[in-house]
Formats: structure tokens, C-alpha cells, sequence
């Protein structure tokens, strides 16, 4: 195995292994990417404050998310396609959360479906729900991921229209992927991926295919995807989908203290402040500098989470210090996977916990869940400063 020290030496190899298509699909983010580079460079805006002479022995990263504990305040986010990052994805990536004691999410668009992916772990996986227009198909997914055992669902409010990324239009993204010369020139350059792929029956989405209404074979899903998103989506919609679920919900893509404050209203149990991963809308801010107005607008009324921009332990820890109760990484698992499968998983989270607990020894603590705004200095008009408060309505 390469020596690998950080998330960056994951995308290099990934970026080596894995079809063009697919990689460009991760790596991404709307029109002009601008939110997607923000969520990044926005973490590196925000600085420690080093401490010495302060005891930094056996430190602590263990905590709670959602009640349920966790290792560390990493979840996986729910990410699609990742069955086609690697063969057999999704429940290689839920073996090693669930190894290194984190939460794993299952996106709705995975290829390998729920019901696999509980049969092949053995700690329950929360449950990634778009929120599309059929009754009874949302009925069925939440009905499956309660057989499933599913300890919590995600509702993802952020994606009742899809954010263009011009080189998914470009290359013909699908699954599985569209045979043209060029991509078949490319995938004959991925010889480990190919192999890997013709191995497993997982190459369609697998909760999609055979659940949804009209939906038998792949050629069909194509029509389906492209009505199947509720553009009318309301809050009234929101709370017709907590009844059918009565598990912990979890909900992902707040950016607006008074959607936070609908969120909180409709019963969830979580928020997740997200402008997932810069992929919807360009020219939102970083979730990072989202975060604060949220958390003031109702940060001791619900757990707040935060994702987007995620690559190292310190970012997580910034994230945490700025007062979020956890976070979630997508890309930065991805890379991982496609790169060497469940190792790379358990890499980038090995990574992640080493930086996290070396940076919190390093800012004075030894546990996860002392760690406040006191570590950090954050620059004046961060997170306010707007001609209009993000407050204001
Ligand atoms: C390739 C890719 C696919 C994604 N698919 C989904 C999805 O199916 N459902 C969802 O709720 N979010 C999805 N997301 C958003 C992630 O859950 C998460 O919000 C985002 O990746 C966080 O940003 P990061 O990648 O910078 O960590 C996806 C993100 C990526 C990069």
C-alpha cells in the first residue's frame, strides 16, 4: 500500500483509477463552482489558537450523533453513484464505518439497495430519502429501511431541482455508464476498475430499479429521474414525509436560519447545515460561514450537524469549535474508495481522526465535546456583516 498521510495522496490515486466519467461526477460543483471552491478555502480562512502547558494526553474524540454513539464526529454523507466509484461500493464503505465506529449513509440513488447493504454489514445505517412526488414509492423506502433496521432517516430538502455541472452533461453520466468511444477509450485505462466491475451484478440503482412505479430495467429510469423530483415541495410535503417515518430524522440542506427554525418545527431531531458539497446552488455561501446565524437561530433548541468542504481533521474540528455537534464527509471518503475499495475508506477516516485529536491536543484539550469558539479566531465578517441579516426574513 502507497504511504498515505493525507485525504490529497486518496484523490491522486482515485483520480488515477477511477473512469473519467465518475470522477469528474464527484468532483464537481455547479455552473461556476463557486460555492463548491468556497466550502473549501472558506475553512482556511479561520485560524487556531495554539496552547501549551496544558495536560493533551489520552485524548477523547468519542461523542454522540443523534443520540447513537460515534468515534468521532464523522458521519459518511450519503453520496450517489458510489458503487460505481468502486464495485460493490456502498457496502464496502458501510463495512469500514461501521468498523471505525461512525455513522453510514445510503444515498436513495445508490447502486447497491438497502436491503444489501444490511444484509452485508452488521451495525444498523441511517437512510439517505430524496423527496419526490410518488406516495407510495417514499411509503416503500421508508418501510424498507425500517425492515432494514435503519437507526435513522435523512431527508434532503436541497434537491428539488438539480444544479447543473457541465461535465455530468458533458460526459453522459449514468449508470451504468453510456458506451461512447471516448468512454470506452477511458475505461480501457482503468483495467482494475473493469475487472472489478464485471465481479459484482451491482450496476443499475438498486433502490430505483424494480421499486419504483414503471421502473423495470435501467433504460427506463432515465424518464423516471427526470419527473420523479418534486419541484413543489413545501413544508406541508416535509411533514407528511415525518409521518411516514417514525425513527430519528434527520434533516439535510439548511442554509437559512428560518428554514432551521421550519426544520426544527416539522420535528426533526437533526439539521444538517449543507449546500451539499457546492452541487446545487452556485454562489450560496460556504456552509462553514452559514453556520453561525443557524446556530444562534437555533443551536440550543435542536443538534445541528454540518457538511461541505471537508478534508482534514482540522476542518472538522473548526467546524466543531464554531459549534456544530458533528459533520459528514463526501468527497473525502470517495477518494478513498476509489482508490483501493474498504482500505481507503478506513484510510481517509484514519486520516481524519488522526488530525482531529493531534489538532485538539494541539489547541489545549483532550475532549472532543470541550472544544469551543475559544480555540479558534475567526476573522471579523465571517459570518455576518451582510446588508441584510441573514435573520431578517
Ligand atoms: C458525488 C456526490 C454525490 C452525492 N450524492 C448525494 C445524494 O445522493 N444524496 C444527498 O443527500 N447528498 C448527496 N451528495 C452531497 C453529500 O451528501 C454531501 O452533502 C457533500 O458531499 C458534502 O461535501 P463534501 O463532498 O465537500 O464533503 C453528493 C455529493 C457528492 C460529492
Amino acid at each position: 500500500m502507497p504511504i498515505i498521510t493525507e485525504i490529497e495522496d486518496l484523490h491522486r490515486i482515485y483520480r488515477r483509477r477511477v473512469p473519467k466519467m465518475f470522477y469528474d461526477y464527484t468532483e464537481s460543483g455547479s455552473w461556476s463552482e463557486q460555492t463548491f471552491r468556497e466550502n473549501k478555502s472558506d475553512f482556511d480562512r479561520i485560524y487556531f489558537r495554539q496552547r501549551i502547558a496544558k495536560d493533551m494526553a489520552d485524548r477523547s474524540t468519542a461523542t454522540k450523533m443523534i443520540g447513537q454513539d460515534v468515534s468521532m464526529p464523522v458521519a459518511l454523507a450519503p453520496v450517489g453513484f458510489t458503487g460505481m466509484q468502486h464495485w460493490d461500493g456502498e457496502i464496502k464503505a458501510a463495512r469500514a464505518a461501521e468498523k471505525f465506529g461512525v455513522p453510514y449513509s445510503l444515498s436513495t440513488m445508490s447502486i447497491c439497495p438497502i436491503e444489501d447493504v444490511a444484509a452485508n454489514t452488521s451495525k444498523p445505517f441511517w437512510m439517505q430519502v430524496y423527496t419526490l412526488k410518488d406516495d407510495d414509492f417514499m411509503q416503500r423506502l421508508f418501510d424498507r429501511a425500517k425492515a432494514a433496521k435503519c437507526s435513522a432517516a435523512i431527508i434532503t430538502v436541497d434537491l428539488q431541482l438539480l444544479g447543473q455541472r457541465h461535465k455530468d452533461v458533458k460526459n453522459g453520466l449514468s449508470a451504468p455508464p453510456k458506451l461512447t468511444p471516448a468512454s470506452i477509450a477511458n475505461m480501457m485505462t482503468k483495467v482494475r476498475w473493469g475487472l472489478g466491475m464485471l465481479s459484482t451484478k451491482r450496476r443499475f440503482f438498486g433502490n430505483i430499479v424494480g421499486h419504483a412505479k414503471g421502473v423495470t430495467d435501467p433504460s427506463s429510469l432515465t424518464t423516471w429521474t427526470a419527473q420523479a423530483f418534486d419541484q413543489s415541495l413545501d413544508w406541508e410535503r416535509i411533514r407528511q414525509f415525518r409521518k411516514m417515518w417514525d425513527g430519528p430524522l434527520i434533516i439535510k440542506g439548511i442554509m437559512d436560519p428560518r428554514d432551521a427554525k421550519e426544520a426544527l418545527n416539522v420535528g426533526a431531531d437533526a439539521i444538517v447545515v449543507s449546500n451539499h458539497g457546492g452541487r446545487q446552488l452556485d454562489g450560496a455561501l460556504s456552509s462553514i460561514r452559514a453556520l453561525e446565524p443557524i446556530m444562534d437561530a437555533v443551536g440550543d433548541k435542536i443538534e445541528v450537524h454540518l457538511d461541505s468542504g471537508i478534508r482534514s481533521g482540522q476542518d472538522v474540528l473548526k467546524a466543531i469549535a464554531m459549534g456544530a455537534k458533528a459533520t459528514y464527509i463526501g468527497r473525502a471518503y470517495v477518494y478513498g474508495l476509489g482508490a483501493m475499495g474498504q482500505e481507503g475508506v478506513t484510510k481517509s477516516l484514519e486520516v481524519i481522526h488522526q488530525e482531529l485529536s493531534t489538532t485538539m491536543g494541539l489547541c489545549g484539550h483532550r475532549n472532543i465535546e470541550e472544544v469551543d469558539r475559544d480555540i479558534l479566531m475567526v476573522p471579523k465578517g465571517f459570518s455576518d456583516g451582510w446588508d441584510r441579516a441573514p435573520h431578517g426574513a
